[in-house]
């Protein structure tokens, strides 16, 4: 059975609705036990009660370290393991020009998309390690690579998940860990209402296949990354993105 995870556990972050939702299902379905981590800690436990093999849901927020320890230590009480880590909580952040940007909008994009990628890597690193095995899949955004105007934040913090994917996955290249990241272009979920209606049709106008992507179809991109198939395969950026990346 290729890209089996039978018996294995993934913590998905910002699992409980959107992308994280899709990739949760997915690597359920691949025979996956699932913590859903996720702000909402309801939504994470209603969404877990579905996906069978023993998932369940577990409160963290991702721009708080403690709060990521916590829930790490949490899921290996409960499992005993971690084999798969997919870093998906993510926020947009205001669309303005960058002069009605203020401080703590930037730093709360930073927070969430930046420094919450590093907690919980720093978090399950150490234990991948100590097993030999581990896959990091973290979900950035072309709009790291390309930069979107008028998201300023977004697209530094997601340049900064690529360039943290290249970081560690070189760090532990020797550990059995395969770090990679997933750049999609725009997926219709709850992430747009953040933004205007004209920045979501710029966004959509960019892409060659001139639609936007569906959840299921970058949680088909993130089960290869996180199963054993891909072996090979580390520090790199996939694009689900209908043909907008230029590199
Ligand atoms: N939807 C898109 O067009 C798109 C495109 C490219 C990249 N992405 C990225 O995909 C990821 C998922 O986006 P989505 O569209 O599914 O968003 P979404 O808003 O539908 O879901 C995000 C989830 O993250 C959770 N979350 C938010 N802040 C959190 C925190 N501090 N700690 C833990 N959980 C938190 C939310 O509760 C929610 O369940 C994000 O990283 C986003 O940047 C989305």
């Amino acid at each position: 059975m290729p890209f089996d995870l039978s018996g294995q556990t993934a913590i998905v972050t910002g699992g409980a609705s959107g992308i994280g939702e899709a990739i949760s299902k997915r690597l359920a379905e691949a025979g996956a036990t699932i913590a859903v981590a996720d702000l909402n800690k309801a939504g994470a436990e209603r969404l877990a009660a579905t996906l069978g093999n023993n998932s369940f849901g577990v409160q963290m927020d991702v721009s708080n370290s403690a709060s990521v320890n916590a829930a790490v230590e949490e899921v290996l009480k409960r499992t005993g393991r971690i084999h798969i880590t997919v870093n998906n909580a993510g926020i947009a952040g205001k669309a303005a020009p960058i002069q009605d940007q203020p401080d703590d909008e930037f730093s709360r994009v930073m927070a969430i998309n930046v420094n919450g990628v590093f907690y919980v890597c720093r978090a399950v690193v150490p234990h991948m390690r100590e097993h030999k095995y581990g896959r990091i899949v973290n979900i950035a955004s072309i709009a790291g690579k390309e930069g979107n105007p008028n998201m300023i934040a977004y697209s530094g913090s997601k340049a900064a998940v690529i360039g943290m994917t290249k970081s560690l996955g070189k760090e532990v290249a020797t550990d059995g860990i395969c770090v990679n990241a997933v750049s999609p272009a725009v997926v219709r979920t709850a992430i747009l209402e953040q933004l205007t209606p004209q920045q979501v049709t710029y966004m959509t106008d960019k892409i060659p296949m001139r639609r936007t992507g569906e959840p299921v179809e970058i949680a088909a991109v993130v089960h290869f990354l996180a199963s054993p198939d891909c072996s090979f395969v580390t520090a790199q950026c996939y694009d689900a993105s209908g043909g907008r990346a230029t590199y």
